[in-house]
């Protein structure tokens, strides 16, 4: 029965390349027979430096990597650039070949959505504000294709990037919220040599905006580095979005102290907390974030 799906699914080097949920399942089940711990690294393609070393820690902590390659429509919004989303599953293939990922998860929407589909997974409160206060109905389907994508590939691990950190929490409370038994493991932000964080978006930077956008680092770490040491949150949030105008030539969308679990505003930085941004410049929207830590001596709430 396995060998049969293994010779029915299209076979890239040594990355094997699964389409339909059957085809992962009977894989990774015969991977779970033989004693074999399995991480899933969820991705939308276009893989770059920062899914390869998702892929590497993957790597460190189990001896099975699945690597799903999926543009999830459910996450785009209207006017957002589902269309226009960068794709190139040849190099996607090539890379994780490369890495000797085991297995491609590769499947069609009609795979994903059937027709008639009419399941949302929803986590409420986290995703209200930053990003999910522009883009309404994302978070509910990122975490409907997650939720998807582990109940199909029921992984030991899955890895994501602290990139995208408001993701990152809403998966981790629903992952724990719907007792889903996967350990959520999160990477620091891989960035290019003068900051910038890597993502696929970036390809779409011209030239001036590339240079204009390794504001968002460099503000995110001085505002940081001042919170830390004591300055008015609300006061440093203002200057902060000055300097994010200014130096991006943007429209920043906001620029956040967020307690770093509960993403709650904070007034007051006296638990861990994480600085967050988004910037939209010309087509192409950016996000960042940082983590901040109180001052020392500081009083945790609880
Ligand atoms: O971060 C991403 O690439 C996507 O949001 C994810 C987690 C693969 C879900 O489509």
């Amino acid at each position: 029965m396995l060998e049969d799906a293994v010779a029915a699914s299209p076979q890239i080097g040594e990355t094997e390349v699964a389409e339909t949920v059957s085809a992962l399942r009977l894989r990774v089940d015969g991977w779970r027979q033989a004693g074999h711990s399995v991480a899933l690294v969820p991705t939308m393609g276009f893989l770059h430096r920062a899914h390869m070393t998702l892929i590497e820690v993957a790597r460190r902590h189990c001896q099975r990597v699945v690597v799903s390659i999926f543009v999830n429509p459910k996450q785009f919004g209207e006017g957002e650039d589902f269309a226009l989303y960068p794709r190139d599953e040849a190099d996607d293939l090539a890379q994780l070949r490369a890495a000797g990922v085991e297995l491609a998860f590769m499947p069609s929407v009609g795979e994903m959505y059937p027709p008639g589909f009419a399941a949302t997974v929803s986590i409420s409160g986290l995703t209200d504000g930053l990003c999910g206060a522009s883009r309404p109905g994302h978070f509910d389907g990122v975490s409907t294709v997650v939720t998807k994508l582990f109940l199909q590939c029921r992984p030991d691990i899955a890895v994501f990037g602290e990139k995208d950190y408001q993701q990152l929490q809403t998966v981790r409370r629903m992952t724990r919220d719907l007792d889903i038994p996967v350990e959520i493991v999160a990477v620091p932000t891989v960035r290019e040599p003068d900051g910038l964080a890597i993502s696929s978006r970036n390809v779409y930077l011209d030239a001036d905006q590339r240079r204009r956008a390794t504001t968002i680092y460099r503000v995110l770490g001085d505002i940081g580095a001042r919170l830390t040491e004591g300055a008015s949150v609300a006061d440093e949030t203002a200057r902060g979005l000055a300097m994010l105008r200014e130096g991006t030539a943007g429209e920043v969308e906001y620029l956040e102290l967020r307690d770093a679990a509960s993403l709650e505003p904070i007034a007051r930085l006296v638990d861990p907390a994480r600085l967050l941004t988004a910037v939209q410049m010309g087509a192409t929207r950016l996000i960042d974030n940082r983590p901040v830590d109180p001052p020392a001596g500081a009083t945790p709430r609880s």
